[in-house]
């Protein structure tokens, strides 16, 4: 395993559409853990492969629930109801804004089997599901989001004084 560098800002991946895996591969299998290990280490709580510069179709979630997703050709099937809340994302540091997704979402994708499965989610696992997708079609959440500043401020403006780690989550 080994941890990949994040591509970050106006790095032109970032913006791309990532093509489809056409074979689970050992070394499909081997990029899936790197990301596992890259996200871990950045605390995020999802990751997707443009974002270690990688354009295919593959991204991975932990909301650190004892639920770890691969979501390989990952489609959305259906959408229900709307959320708006903060989001971060690891390829935009310290920046975080209000975006508004489905409340739920249901997803198709392929896991490391090469089976196709469904996974149904809701709030922030819909959340970090969107936002997955949309990196993979070189959609990023800066371009969705309202409100956009330095998460910095949102420590200033509370009388939180031992929180250093930000609350929001990074995808
Ligand atoms: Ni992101």
């Amino acid at each position: 395993m080994a941890l990949r560098k994040i591509r970050i800002d106006d790095d032109p991946l970032l913006r791309m559409v990532s093509k489809k895996v056409k074979e689970v591969t050992p070394r499909i299998k081997v990029l899936v853990e790197d990301m596992f290990e890259t996200m871990y280490k950045e605390q995020g709580v999802g990751l997707a492969a443009p974002q270690i510069g990688i354009l295919k179709r593959i991204a991975v979630i932990d909301l650190y629930d004892d639920n770890k997703f691969v979501l390989i050709n990952p489609i959305i099937l259906e959408t229900e109801g709307e959320q708006t809340g903060i989001e971060g994302c690891l390829s935009f540091p310290g920046r975080v804004g209000d975006v508004t997704r489905p409340n739920s979402v249901k997803v198709e994708a392929t896991n490391l089997d090469g089976e196709r499965y469904i996974i149904e989610g809701e709030g922030l696992l819909a959340r970090a599901l969107c936002h997955e997708i949309d990196h993979l079609d070189g959609i990023v959440f800066i371009e969705k989001a309202e409100n956009l500043h330095d998460d910095d401020d949102i420590n200033d403006d509370e009388d939180i004084d031992d929180n250093e780690d930000d609350d929001v989550d990074e995808f």
